[in-house]
């Protein structure tokens, strides 16, 4: 099943003299549980992929379609549901709310969303994130990887189509970066939930299925391995 549907996507930043083009024509889908990485050197147009898939930004021109559905073509309210409910986003610096501890990070969306919160799915998530000692942590009382994982519990919550990571190893070391990159790989096989990781570190796209190989704004390889 089709999770994501890119095609011929762009994004130009700035006009005349100082006009970028940041992402140029680029178009490709990913399947219902996929695990892939994109991979390219800074200002390649990466970050600016995400900002697309994630409804994020606008683009300059192509569609996006996440689960068939277009995501440019709505109202400023529908696009904030989206986020919300169809896509999860994790980046390099957490993002964390400072003074909400653990748990109300995790189930903001939720919150916002005017949801209950499933206490079992919670603590199977906190579990799954090694967090359930740490439930009334605040961010500044966690390491950087702990802080990682509590953006990733909060991306998850939703059980989104869709999990966007942009370099969430860029800021820990290898230790605390190989654990992160078991719970993305186990919640890509536990829920099936279909990810596509941003990471300029070869060792960490090579455990993914796939890699996107990004260049000027451009697709240049996509390779299954
Ligand atoms: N908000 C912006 N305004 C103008 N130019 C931008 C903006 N964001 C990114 N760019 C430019 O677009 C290109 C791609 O950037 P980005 O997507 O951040 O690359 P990457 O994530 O691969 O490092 C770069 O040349 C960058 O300078
Ligand atoms: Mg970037």
């Amino acid at each position: 099943m089709e999770i994501l549907r890119v095609e011929h996507l762009s994004k130009i930043y700035g006009k005349g003299e100082t006009e970028v083009r940041a992402l140029d024509d680029v178009s490709f889908t990913m399947e219902k549980g996929e695990l892939a990485a994109v991979v390219g050197k800074s200002g390649s147009g990466k970050s600016t992929l995400m900002h697309l898939l994630g409804g994020v930004d606008r683009p300059t021109g192509g569609k996006v379609l996440v689960e068939g559905q277009e995501v440019y073509g709505r109202t400023p309210e529908e696009m904030a549901i989206f986020r919300r409910r169809k896509v999860g986003l994790v980046y390099q610096f957490y993002n964390l709310i400072p003074v909400l501890n653990v748990v109300e990070n995790i189930t903001l969306p939720l919150r916002l969303d005017g949801q209950r919160i499933n206490k079992e799915h919670l603590d199977e998530l906190l579990e799954l994130l090694d967090l359930s000692d740490r439930k009334k942590h605040l961010p500044k009382q966690l390491s950087g990887g702990q802080q990682q994982r509590v953006s990733i519990g909060r991306a998850l919550i939703h059980a989104p189509a869709l999990l966007l990571a942009d370099e969430p190893t860029g800021n820990l070391d290898e230790k605390n970066s190989q654990e992160i990159m078991e719970l993305i790989k186990y919640s890509n096989r536990r829920y099936k939930q279909t990810t596509l990781i941003v990471t300029h570190d070869e060792s960490i796209a090579l455990q993914t299925g796939r890699i996107i190989r990004m260049e000027d704004g451009r697709i240049v390889s996509d390779e299954k391995i």
